[in-house]
C-alpha cells in the first residue's frame, strides 16, 4: 500500500472549490503512454494549470499497473524539477482512475497511489449504484481519497468504456444520490458522449463547408441539477470538440474517420461558468496524436525511429492541451 501522499499527488477536494469559486474547470486527461503523461505535464506547468491524470481500467491494463504507479510518482517529479527550471510555480495535480467498473478495481488503484477515483455504476439500477458508490466512498474517504460518481449514462463506445443508448440524468434523484452515497463530485449526462462520433449526422445541421453542427447540450437539465445541490462539484465526460483540423490531417493521410463530431468549445466554455468543475477530454489528444503520426509517416517513409514519429506527436498534444486550458477550461494560472 502506497499513500498518493507520499508520491506528491493532491486529491480533488481544494481544486474543485477552488474551480467552483473562481468559475473555471480542471482539465482531466487521460493518458496511456509516455508522450502523453511528457505532454499533459509540460503543458500544464508552463500554463500554470491545476491538472487530473486520468487512467482508465484500460490504459491500466495497457501501461502495466505497477508501471503506472512509477510513472504518476515520475510525473509528479518532472512537473517539479520543470516548475524550479523554468522559474514557475509548481502545479497541485491528482491521480484519478477513470470509470472504475467495481469495488476491487478502486481500491487496487487506491493502494497504488491514487488520490482520486470514479466508481462508474451508472449502468446498474439506482439503488446498485447508490450501494456501491457507498462502498467505495466508505473505503476512499477514511484514506482522504475522493470519489466520483455517475448518475445517467453517455453514450459511446471506446475500447472498455461503452454504451449504445444515452440517458440523460435525471435531476430529481441527484439530492438523494448526492446525500446516500457522501461522492464528492458528480458526472452527469446532457448530451455528451465518449470517442470522436457524439452525434448522428441526422441529429446535426450541416454547413455550406460541410461542417456537422450538433444540437446544444442540455443546458436545462444542468441548471436543474445546480439548483438541486447548490455548490456540488459536477463533472463531464465526453468531451473533446473533435477538431476538424485534425481530422482533415487524419483523413488527407490515408485514414477513415467518417461522420466525426464533438461538442463545440462554446458550450464547454459555458459550461465552465456552472457548477462543472472537471471536464473529461480524451479523444482530442488521442486525434492529434494520430493526426501528427499519420502525417510524418505519409511525408517521410524512409524514417523508422519512433522519436521521429511521437516527438512531433507530442508536440501537438502540448499545444492541443495549452489550447484547452488557456481558451476553453479557463484553468491556465489557476495553480
Ligand atoms: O471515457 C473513456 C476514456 O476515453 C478511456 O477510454 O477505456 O479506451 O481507455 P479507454
Ligand atoms: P472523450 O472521448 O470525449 O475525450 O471523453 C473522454 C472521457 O470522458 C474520459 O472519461
Ligand atoms: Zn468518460
Amino acid at each position: 500500500m502506497i499513500s498518493y501522499k507520499e508520491l506528491g499527488f493532491v486529491n480533488t477536494r481544494g481544486m474543485f472549490k477552488k474551480a467552483m469559486e473562481g468559475k473555471y474547470a480542471i482539465p482531466a486527461y487521460n493518458f496511456n503512454n509516455m508522450e502523453q503523461i511528457q505532454a499533459i505535464i509540460t503543458a500544464c506547468v508552463e500554463t500554470q494549470s491545476p491538472v487530473i491524470l486520468q487512467v482508465s481500467s484500460g490504459a491500466r491494463k495497457y501501461a502495466n499497473a505497477t508501471l503506472l504507479q512509477y510513472m504518476g510518482k515520475g510525473a509528479v517529479e518532472m512537473m517539479k524539477n520543470m516548475a524550479q527550471e523554468k522559474g514557475l510555480r509548481e502545479i497541485p495535480m491528482a491521480l484519478h482512475l477513470d470509470h472504475g467498473d467495481s469495488f476491487e478495481l478502486c481500491k487496487s488503484c487506491i493502494e497504488s497511489g491514487f488520490s482520486s477515483v470514479m466508481i462508474d455504476a451508472s449502468h446498474h439500477s439506482f439503488e446498485e449504484n447508490i450501494a456501491l458508490t457507498k462502498k467505495v466512498v466508505d473505503y476512499a474517504h477514511p484514506l482522504d481519497v475522493t470519489v466520483e460518481g455517475e448518475l445517467g449514462v453517455l453514450a459511446g463506445i471506446e475500447d472498455d468504456v461503452s454504451a449504445e443508448k444515452s440517458t440523460y440524468t435525471q435531476p430529481e434523484e441527484v439530492i438523494e444520490f448526492v446525500k446516500k452515497t457522501g461522492v464528492d463530485s458528480l458526472a452527469i449526462s446532457i448530451g455528451t458522449s465518449h470517442g470522436a462520433n457524439k452525434f448522428k449526422p441526422e441529429q446535426c445541421t450541416k454547413t455550406a463547408d460541410g461542417v456537422y453542427v450538433p444540437p446544444e447540450l442540455r443546458f436545462d437539465i444542468l441548471e436543474e441539477i445546480e439548483r438541486k445541490i447548490a455548490g456540488f462539484p459536477i463533472v463531464l465526460h465526453g468531451s473533446s470538440s473533435v477538431p476538424m483540423e485534425a481530422v482533415k490531417i487524419i483523413n488527407s493521410n490515408g485514414g477513415a474517420l467518417k461522420d466525426a463530431v464533438g461538442i463545440p468549445e462554446e458550450q464547454l466554455r459555458k459550461a465552465t461558468k456552472s457548477a462543472v468543475c472537471k471536464i473529461n477530454i480524451d479523444s482530442d489528444g488521442r486525434l492529434w496524436m494520430t493526426a501528427a503520426i499519420r502525417k510524418h509517416m505519409n511525408e517521410k517513409p524512409a524514417d523508422f525511429d519512433p522519436r521521429k514519429y511521437l516527438g512531433p506527436a507530442r508536440e501537438a498534444l502540448i499545444k492541443m492541451y495549452k489550447h484547452k486550458n488557456e481558451h476553453v477550461l479557463g484553468s491556465a494560472g489557476k495553480a
